[in-house]
């Protein structure tokens, strides 16, 4: 799919799932970047909050996080920097979303690792527009669960979080769930946001 594709499809359903939006080599090449910054202890635990209210609940969400930085990329980074900078143009032409910038990280789910039902943004601090996820799990295998899990009220469907796998929707409307893995699972999450971060 087309960076177009994508947004048009996002607009219609308030969510886009593409199979295939990274290379195969590009997918190898992350995936190789991911566990190498994991393996030498440069991931933290996630927390949830923000500020003062910031905490590790073990029974929320267990994952381990690299944030990215621009400025501290590398060639591999750079070429997925470059299709979410397609991406991020994409949306603003289809759908005025008004995207001004990005923010993303590397997660590790270790086994057992699984995030509860959640909202990524909420109206009262709306600055997270569209939620993305890339998987990074090169040889993922269904008895290894950690699907996601897409809510629709009570009904819901499942998303295997199969590599090169791209996966979007609408922050604040879309409820999530990480159902718990099997195996080490790896992704890179990002979010468009409407304003510069800390602004
Ligand atoms: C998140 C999230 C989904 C996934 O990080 O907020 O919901 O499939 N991730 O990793
Ligand atoms: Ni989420």
């Amino acid at each position: 799919m087309t960076p177009l594709e994508i947004a048009e499809q996002l607009g219609r359903n308030g969510l886009c799932v593409c199979p295939n939006y990274l290379s195969g080599q590009l997918l190898l090449d992350l995936h190789g970047d991911l566990i190498q910054q994991q393996s030498t202890g440069q991931f933290k635990r996630a927390s949830i909050g923000q500020g003062s209210s910031k905490q590790i609940f073990d029974s929320v969400r267990r994952d381990e996080i690299f944030w990215w930085e621009r400025a501290s990329s590398n060639s591999t980074k750079n070429l997925l920097w470059e299709k979410l900078d397609s991406l991020q143009q994409a949306l603003n032409r289809t759908l005025f979303l008004g995207v001004q910038s990005f923010e993303g990280h590397y997660a590790y789910y270790p086994a057992g690792g699984f995030y509860q039902r959640h909202r990524d943004s909420f109206p009262s601090k709306n600055d997270r527009i569209v939620s993305l996820v890339v998987y990074l799990n090169p040889d993922w295998k269904s008895e290894d669960g950690g699907r996601l899990r897409i809510y629709d009220k009570d009904q819901f469907f499942d998303i295997d979080p199969v590599g090169g796998t791209l996966v979007a929707f609408l922050s604040e409307a879309i409820e999530h769930e990480v159902c718990p893995s099997q195996s080490p699972r790896c992704s890179f999450t990002g979010w468009f946001k409407r304003a510069e971060p800390g602004e």
